[in-house]
């Protein structure tokens, strides 16, 4: 079974609401995605690896503690995008591979149009998905397939609202792979969107 993590939290609640918001502007979208997004990476990253190490204070030294697990970040194309800071200012070594997948708008099926695996060996222990919404799970699904193919060990799906079909269908096929969302809505749409949702994430962000 996967472990659904919502994280319910009131600093997340209230940037929520302004993301849910259509009168919402791109440029306030962003920042509330940014927000967001650095409360949600702080609970999913909370069982990260960690090896002892001696600091040095000003006054003695003292044991410390540092990263162990080399951490990637894979945001599917484009609405992922707007997680990424806030990814890297926490983990500034991290890695990003991005994930090129559209949804088709009429199948609602993913389609690839960016690997950026072929030929490479994995270089990570663990990997973040970052899109916004988990609506069909569809693209969810193709990339957690793909990061596992390339070999990651541990893959975790990092979102701001989740559908419970999309739940299910990444619980079906990546039943170890943990979803963190701030919400879980209602359901979808006749035309695969999120009921209540925030409209289409790439759009909101990029004003297009
Ligand atoms: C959106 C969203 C996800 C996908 C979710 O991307 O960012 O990637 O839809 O839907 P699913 O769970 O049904 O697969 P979209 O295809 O609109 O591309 P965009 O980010 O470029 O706007
Ligand atoms: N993709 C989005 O951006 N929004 C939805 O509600 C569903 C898929």
């Amino acid at each position: 079974m996967s472990q659904v993590h919502v994280v319910n939290h009131p600093v997340v609640a209230h940037w929520l609401r302004i993301l849910r918001d259509k009168d919402t502007p791109p440029h306030e979208f962003r920042r509330a995605l940014d927000i967001v997004t650095h409360l949600l990476l702080y609970a999913a990253t909370q069982d990260l690896e960690t090896e002892p190490v001696s600091v040095e204070t000003p006054l003695e030294t003292t044991e410390g503690v540092q990263l162990k697990s080399r951490v990637g970040f894979a945001p599917i194309l484009r609405a992922g995008l707007g997680m990424i800071p806030a990814a890297l200012r926490l983990f500034p070594q991290a890695q990003v591979w991005h994930l090129g997948f559209y949804r088709d708008e009429t199948t609602l099926q993913p389609v690839e149009y960016y690997d950026p695996f072929r030929h490479k060996a994995c270089t990570v222990d663990v990997a973040y998905i970052l899109d916004p919404m988990l609506a069909t799970g569809g693209s969810a699904v193709a990339a957690a397939h793909k990061l596992k193919e390339w070999g990651v060990p541990r893959v975790v799906f990092l979102g701001l609202i989740a559908a419970p079909e999309g739940v299910a269908l990444l619980e079906k096929y990546h039943p170890d792979v943990p979803v963190y969302v701030a919400v879980m809505d209602r359901q979808l749409n006749d035309r695969g969107y999120i009921l209540p949702g925030l409209g289409d994430a790439g759009d909101r962000q990029f004003g297009t």
